[in-house]
């Protein structure tokens, strides 16, 4: 890839490598570690429901659309809205997106550095010989609250997005994906199997599974829709710049379908990991970011072999994380490069610096910084609610009106059906665009500020 003009843009060698790449960006930390967390704290199995269908009728159309958007532009989010529709506001979508990238990647890298050190750390044999699940909430306790070692391994993690993401989109963002998420698959069904055999799992299902709508209320609605934006890449021009790398020879509503499916089933199974683990070792469910990191632990002690597990797990997770990381960074990335006229690696190795900086108060939230507040929580908290909760969904709801009503569910159409593909569902997906999806995380905002 020499000059990244849109016409010599890198593009995906195959349809199974784009699907690949984008249930790449999809299945990352959001999945395994933040949906267990964030169900458990919002009440279970009601969560769940609300966040499939905020998947199914506000994430599936949302995600076509971005595809859409970025291969008929064959641009990054900024140029892309200002192809379809120069000089007017809606610009805006693509410096929302570029922001969000910014901003979740500097959230993103810390947690990523915690998959890290636990790859280190299940290597030494320290995190699966725990006696009891409160030892391994003890020791990971300690560790987040360690400066150095956090910063340190937040400082890899972003060293690894950098090295890939500086070799270009199928260099190394394509090949890194083939292998490692069928494997991320098998070793999450492995672990389901040694969780619901512990005694006492079946109350961890009921909750996980059974919904009690009482648990409801807008701010959980909320929170619901926002995971599904973040669990999906969507709301920021993530798949917008990754449809940007696809021929037309792809078929864009059949690939939208793969990757929402693939990535609602890694979390749904991540949750059939961790709650029946939960309660069957009396843990609390509203424990919070740390969940998964005490859990596992605590469940890799308890089964043959937890050493191994361990470590494959871990690393596995680190890849997803890492698969996730690089297309939050190429997203900032695209920009300079497209906009500004930056070299690739220039681009690369200053946005992720800035970015590192940034995120490293966040990386001390759980510890030195574990008392500064802002608005009643910590900057890692303030950072992840700010654009999951309001930055993705804004972004989105713009690009569902932006394909709904300005530049047309007609042209979305002609582009969807290149070169001979047939898209029988344009009537019900531009009502989703058009109405759904606007009234309904408009109609959640509203909820949200006037309950
Ligand atoms: N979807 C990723 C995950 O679930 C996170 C992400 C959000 C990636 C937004 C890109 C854009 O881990």
């Amino acid at each position: 890839m020499k000059t990244e003009s849109p016409k010599h843009r890198g593009l995906w060698t195959t349809r199974l490598g784009f699907i690949l790449a984008a249930s790449g960006s999809a299945v990352g930390l959001g999945n395994i570690w933040k949906f267990p967390y964030i169900a458990g704290q919002n009440g279970g199995g009601a969560f769940v429901l609300v966040y499939l269908v905020c998947i199914f009728v506000v994430g599936l159309p949302i995600m076509l659309s971005e595809f859409v958007v970025g291969r008929n532009t064959q641009q990054s989010p900024v140029g892309a809205f200002q192809t379809l529709s120069p000089k007017t506001p809606w610009v805006g979508i693509g410096f929302i997106g570029v922001l969000a990238g910014f901003l979740i990647l500097s959230f993103y890298g810390v947690v990523g550095g915690w998959t890290l050190a636990y790859i280190v750390k299940s290597i030494s044999g320290s995190v699966d010989h725990f006696g009891s699940p409160k030892e391994a909430g003890d020791f990971f306790g300690q560790f987040i609250g360690h400066t150095w070692e956090i910063v340190f391994f937040h400082a890899l993690f972003m060293v690894l997005c950098v090295l890939i993401v500086i070799k270009g989109v199928h260099g190394g963002i394509e090949r890194a994906c083939d292998v490692l998420m069928p494997t991320l698959v098998v070793i999450l069904l492995v672990l389901m199997i040694r969780s619901l055999t512990l005694d006492g799992a079946m109350e961890g299902v009921r909750f996980y599974l059974y919904p009690d709508f009482s648990k409801l209320n807008p701010q959980v609605i909320l929170i619901a829709l926002g995971q599904a934006f973040f669990s999906l890449s969507l709301g920021m021009g993530c798949m917008i710049t990754y449809g940007s790398y696809l021929s037309e020879k792809e078929n864009l509503a059949s690939s939208t379908i793969y990757v929402v499916i693939f990535d609602t089933l890694i979390a749904l199974l991540m949750g059939m990991v961790i709650f029946p683990a939960v309660f069957a070792m009396n843990l609390e469910p509203t424990e919070g970011p740390s969940l998964v990191f005490i859990v596992l632990p605590a469940v890799f002690s308890q089964m043959p072999f937890g050493t191994l597990v361990s470590i494959i797990f871990f690393t596995l997770l680190a890849i997803a994380a890492l698969t996730s990381g690089i297309s939050l960074l190429e997203v900032v990335v695209a920009y300079f490069i497209d906009q500004r006229g930056w070299t690739r690696k220039q681009a690369v190795l200053i946005a992720c610096t800035v970015i590192f900086l940034f995120g490293v108060p966040s990386g001390l939230s759980f510890g030195a910084l574990g008392d500064f507040k802002i608005f009643g929580m910590t900057f890692f908290d303030n950072v992840d609610n700010i654009t999951s909760n309001y930055l993705l969904p804004i972004g989105g709801m713009l690009t569902a009106i932006f394909v709904g009503w300005i530049w047309g569910p007609k042209a979305a159409k002609q582009e969807i059906e290149q070169n001979g593909v047939r898209f029988g569902w344009v009537g019900p997906w531009s009502f989703l665009v058009k109405y759904v999806t606007p009234v309904a995380v408009g109609f959640v905002f509203l909820a949200k500020f006037f309950k």
